[in-house]
């Protein structure tokens, strides 16, 4: 087997360049990626020690998740300063030196922008709550009188993305219980408002200000809710799940692209900045208008995130993908697993191994084989860097973590946690700190005598730290570094084209250019491997020419008989 590892070409990042079309982009969760100072939670002087462990693991961009001043009721984003960074992760002076460290080692740098909301301790929520009904400064915001001789009912039935309703009233300052604010989310992530023009015009501002610094790239937090039909109608009683499109109130609006058209003129006057959008949206087509040309670069895929281990269905999302993004021109994206969603090998070792997050309690319920889950996952990493785009890696994807369904209660942190009274198990189990090394908590997240990690790690986290993955055969964290190298060194990886190849039922394989193949076995039984002139990397032993079920490889295509 190749190890390019140490000597894959670093991507070209001349200006001008397309890089995201191709990048291998890591998406790093401050609080939980590594802890400098000793508090226990992961800030900026953590990752700037560790920017070598991602040049090396191959990667060519890092999303951060947000870093700004926040009261954290959301991990942050509840921003209260786009445009300075919390006490607890750092300074701006730490960014600009991690921007230029980044750069330096050939990886680019993406910052996470919350448009759809701020905190509740942003200054201009608290203007608009020191200020009068109807006055400019709450017309930033939705407030709107209560329903109901008192006003003591919300203005209309929508519901909070993270559980009750999406309306809180305010006491206004002569101390009467008054009007009503909007917030998608928790009662602390009061929504903008953006039929305003000063809303528009700070964001405008804000994007340069990140560009400026030296950002290579935006991802757009809950991009298809900004917009609100500004009479704020009930959603049909019988039609709480009314379709995402023109007719919902806030989801997938029309006039939410203005937005973007605004934004991608913007990014354009800088050299290869990318927008990169969270939109969950159902109806793929609608989905690739918000990548069409003068719009966003990408969008994440979360209707591959969400499939289930089965071929035909992942084939589907692949072709439907693919035949989405063509006609506009947009590189796909491949995305395994995020900071909202459970971690894949915990997935893939489930007896239903889809995911949605409406039923996460759902999923949580079921009983989960990690050695299956670990298997699974190694060749979803080999199938998902082969398909033609770029490709994310959530941390601690690397390294094969799973999720943590055991977290006390009195250490969860997650506000769907809280707002559904444990109805909904929430997300911190994808959020536990990284194990770096050693043979107990924190792992070499904190430096010694440091403070307990902000969530507790599981105790077999011992065998699954970079230290002890580093160098072992068969471990996840090579088998990642030794697919980013390939990714990197091979011109067919990447952006370009794919073509499927014939296979048996449930097995997946195509072939990228002339040079590269890909076989992924999702059967219950050994597969053929297709001709090929040579093994580039497998994600478990084969069987001499036969691929075992939930195994994938990469093959050196045989060359072309003239
Ligand atoms: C996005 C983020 C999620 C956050 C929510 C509200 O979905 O990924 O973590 O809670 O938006 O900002
Ligand atoms: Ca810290």
């Amino acid at each position: 087997m190749l190890d390019l590892r140490t000597h894959g070409p670093v991507r070209s990042a001349a200006p001008g360049d397309a890089w995201w079309r191709s990048a291998a982009i890591y998406q790093l969760y401050v609080r939980s990626f590594a802890d400098g100072n000793g508090d226990g939670i992961g800030d900026l002087a953590g990752v700037r020690a560790q920017l070598p462990y991602l040049a090396d693991l191959g990667v060519d961009a890092i999303w951060f998740n947000p870093w700004y001043p926040s009261p954290m009721s959301d991990a942050g984003y509840d921003i209260s300063d786009f445009r300075n960074i919390d006490p607890v992760f750092g300074t701006l002076a730490d960014v600009d030196a991690l921007i230029s460290e980044a750069h330096a080692l050939g990886i680019r740098i993406i910052t996470d922008i919350v448009p759809n909301h701020c905190s509740d301790q942003h200054p201009w929520f608290q203007a608009a709550l020191a200020a009068e009904p109807g006055s400019a400064e709450r017309d930033r915001f939705w407030f709107r009188p209560g329903r109901g001789p008192d006003g003591s009912i919300p203005p209309n039935n929508w519901q909070s993305v993270f559980g009750g309703p999406a309306w809180s009233r305010v006491t206004e300052p002569d101390g009467s219980a008054g009007e009503w604010y909007l917030h998608l989310f928790a009662p602390e992530q009061p929504d903008f408002n953006w039929s305003n023009s000063s809303v528009r015009a700070e964001f405008e501002d804000l994007l340069r200000f990140w560009f400026d610094r030296g950002a290579d790239g935006i991802r757009i937090d809950s991009a298809a809710m900004l917009t609100k039909n500004p009479l704020l109608p009930d959603l049909p009683e019988l039609r709480p799940d009314l379709a995402p499109g023109p007719n919902h109130p806030f989801l997938d609006r029309d006039d939410v692209h203005e937005i973007y058209q605004a934004w991608r003129a913007i990014a354009d006057e800088y050299q290869s900045r990318v927008l990169i959008g969270e939109v969950w949206l159902p109806d793929a087509v609608r989905l690739a208008t918000y990548v069409s040309p003068g719009e966003l670069h990408t969008v994440f895929n979360f209707p591959y995130l969400s499939c289930p281990w089965d071929a035909a269905q992942l084939r589907e999302v692949i072709d439907n993908t693919l035949a989405l993004n063509a006609p506009v021109g947009a590189p796909a994206t491949w995305v395994l697993s995020n900071h909202d969603v459970d971690r894949v090998v915990t997935r893939y070792g489930r007896t239903d191994t889809a995911f949605s997050l409406a039923r996460r309690s759902y999923f949580h319920s079921l009983a989960a084989g990690i050695e299956l889950g670990t298997r699974r996952a190694r060749a979803a990493a080999l199938l998902t860097m082969a398909l033609p785009g770029s490709v994310y890696v959530y941390q601690g994807e690397e390294l094969g973590l799973w999720e943590v369904q055991d977290i006390p209660d009195e250490r969860r942190q997650d506000p769907i946690w809280h707002h559904t009274h444990g109805a909904d198990p929430g997300r911190d189990g994808a959020r536990v700190p990284l194990p770096w090394a050693g043979d107990e908590m924190p792992f070499g997240f904190s430096p010694p005598g440091a403070a307990d990690p902000w969530l507790p790690q599981p105790k077999e986290w011992r065998d699954l730290t970079v230290a002890a993955e580093t160098g072992q055969d068969g471990s996840m964290l090579e088998l990642y570094r030794a697919a980013l190298a390939i990714r990197r060194s091979e011109p067919a990886l990447g952006d370009g084209a794919m073509m499927w190849l014939p296979s048996a039922p449930g097995v997946l394989a195509f072939s990228r250019g002339t040079s590269v193949r890909c076989v992924v076995n999702i059967s219950a039984e050994p597969a053929c491997l297709p001709e090929h002139a040579g093994l580039l990397l497998a994600s478990g032993p084969l069987d001499g020419e036969l691929l075992p079920p939930d195994c994938a490889a990469w093959l050196r295509a045989a060359p072309v008989a003239d």
